[in-house]
């Protein structure tokens, strides 16, 4: 076997970047099953098959690379890694990180010399964003048995187009969808590195962190049903329009969530038809609800739902809602998490633990196998935004991390 090419992070880094950014926004469009997916892809095949590990999708799309041991049969594998795929203008980190970092890391156990007595697999899960078909986490969903393959073939996107045509299309067969419970069986932990969605490791002063545990956290449709009128000669009592009740449940939102200390978005809305002097007919809203503990998510959510019924009932206009992705409370596997701490420590690197309100493959992992995940220092804590940025120290130092953990848990 001709030695495997060691690249640094930046190298690995560089030849992603360009791959579905936007040139006017300087966000990521990086959406499942779309040619920019097909380009990741390509991207993720060439970058193992440089390093003679064996590649392949799973039936769900999700990637691997393994780096097979011989003779370790009966041994369960380390897997690590993250996605590829971005919120609409989402930043470059937010994914991309986990998964250069995974081959980087690779390459730096390589150049030690390091050789494993457990195979370490490289995953790069599709749909995490639900970015396109609004279910979170979608791939590592589909791959543990946490969502319905005849649920996740029916999904949607934006223009009607389901997860079963758009997998068709791209040549991937929506027919095979589903648990994959002999490839959960090759798997004996999963650690994922993420850029931090936060400042915590900024004000603590630190490059790499540890994860506790994920809010609860989910998404809900709300449709706004009143009736199209013209802008000027409809009376304001006269009116049915679902505008009205949408700004209010917007501002409720907000209210319940500083009432309640959960955070509470509605980022993606639309109104149909949309014209500039028309009342329109309907508002599509999605409202974004995370907080520390599930009941406080319960009761978030009951308070905005309520303010939404009322707001509707109060200008005749009816409301329709739906959940459309939750995410319960994780708690990371403690004694992985202490055993990363311990690994870093050996090599003098000190990891704070610490929650996150962001959601992760990792977390839909951890109720099939032991799953940790490590953060980077994000310096703003800015995410889900072209202008979220880590140092290229920081992310070298998410590297060495991560070396010394697979070191730790492979060797
Ligand atoms: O929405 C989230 O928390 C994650 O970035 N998918
Ligand atoms: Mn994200
Ligand atoms: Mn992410």
């Amino acid at each position: 076997m001709s030695t495997p090419v060691p690249a640094t992070f930046g190298s690995l880094w560089a030849s992603l970047l360009p791959i579905g950014r936007d040139p006017g926004t300087g966000g990521y469009r990086r959406f499942s099953w779309t040619p920019s997916d097909r380009e990741c892809r390509a991207w993720f095949e060439a970058t193992a098959r440089d390093r003679q590990l064996r590649t392949h999708a799973d039936r769900n799309g999700n990637l691997w690379a393994w780096w097979d041991v011989a003779g370790a049969d009966g041994n369960t594998a380390v897997a690590t890694g993250s996605h590829l795929d971005s919120v609409p203008d989402g930043g470059g980190y937010d994914g991309p990180l986990g998964v250069v970092s995974a081959f980087a890391a690779i390459d730096e156990l390589r150049a030690g010399g390091f050789a494993p007595s457990r195979p370490i697999a490289v995953a790069a899960f599709t749909e995490e964003e639900g970015a396109r078909f609004g279910v979170a986490c979608l791939g590592s969903r589909l791959l543990t048995g946490a969502i319905d393959p005849d649920r996740a073939r029916g999904l949607r996107d934006g223009d009607g187009i389901t997860l079963a045509a758009a997998m068709q299309a791209a040549g991937q067969d929506p027919g095979r969808i589903g648990r994959d419970d002999d490839l959960i069986s090759r798997l004996g932990c999963y650690v994922e590195l993420h850029i931090e969605q936060g400042r915590a490791l900024a004000d603590l002063g630190a490059a790499v962190g540890i994860a506790e545990g994920i809010w609860p956290h989910g998404r809900w449709r709300l449709d706004f049903t009143g009736q199209a009128d013209h802008a000027g000669t409809a009376a304001l009592a006269d009116r049915r329009d679902p505008m009205i009740p949408y700004a209010a449940t917007v501002l409720a939102a907000r209210e319940a969530a500083v009432e309640r200390g959960a955070r509470a978005t509605i980022g993606k809305v639309t109104a149909v038809p949309g014209a500039a002097n028309a009342v329109c007919s309907s508002v599509r809203a999605w409202l974004d609800v995370r907080a520390p503990d599930g009941r406080t998510l319960e009761d978030t959510v009951d308070q905005i739902l309520a303010a939404a019924e009322q707001e509707s009932g109060a200008n005749r206009v009816t409301l329709a809602s739906r959940q459309e992705s939750f995410s319960p409370e994780v708690e990371f596997d403690a004694p992985l998490a202490g055993r990363l701490a311990a690994a870093l420590a050996g090599h003098g690197i000190g990891a704070p633990s610490l929650p996150t309100g962001a959601g992760h493959d990792a977390g839909v992992l951890a109720g099939r196998l032991p799953t940790a995940m490590l953060f980077v220092r994000n310096p703003t804590g800015v995410s889900h935004s072209p202008a979220e940025h880590a140092e290229q120290g920081d992310c070298s130092a998410g590297v060495t991390a991560l070396a010394a953990v697979l070191r730790d848990l492979a060797g």
